[in-house]
């Protein structure tokens, strides 16, 4: 008993120091961290706010990426800045895939008789689905949903 109350006692003793010493410790820390922080985040909270909304705005508010009439039938477009390639395999029907190669991730070149290329190995793929036509690549492209709003191609 007197063994089993002297070690409570010891750890208490060492526990309240530990503790004493860590509390100074992490007061003595955060205090300078904390203010800089605080500062640093309120600097650049309103100026990302600023960029992040308008491009977000612009992006998911259902920008058009094309108009139909941009994309020919039995071919396609590549939309870079939306990292898309739109086809049109038949009058009215539209597809849109990936825009990066699935062999070694060249941006595919453009579309070009009823293929969708790539100049790095030259892999081709189909306007339809995707699918394969030319080695080296064997994986198809991604397809990415898009809906046709009157005469504009938006991504869904
Ligand atoms: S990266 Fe496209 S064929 Fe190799």
């Amino acid at each position: 008993m007197n063994e089993a109350t002297s070690r409570r006692t010891l750890f208490a003793s060492a526990g309240a120091v530990g503790a004493a010493a860590l509390l100074a410790a992490c007061s003595a820390e955060e205090t300078p961290t904390s203010t800089p922080t605080t500062a640093a985040g309120g600097g650049t909270t309103p100026t990302g706010g600023t960029t992040t909304g308008s491009t977000g705005g612009t992006g998911s508010g259902g920008a058009a990426i094309a108009k139909t009439s941009d994309i020919p039938v039995g071919g396609g477009k590549i939309i870079t800045a939306s990292g898309v390639v739109v086809t049109q395999p038949t009058a009215g029907t539209f597809k849109a895939f990936d825009s990066m190669c699935t062999h070694q991730q060249c941006p595919l070149s453009g579309v070009a008789n009823g293929t969708i290329n790539c100049d790095c190995h030259f892999s081709k793929f189909s306007i339809t689905d995707g699918s394969v036509v030319s080695p080296p690549a064997t994986k198809a492209l991604a397809e990415k949903t898009i809906v046709v709003d009157g005469t504009d191609i938006k991504l869904a």
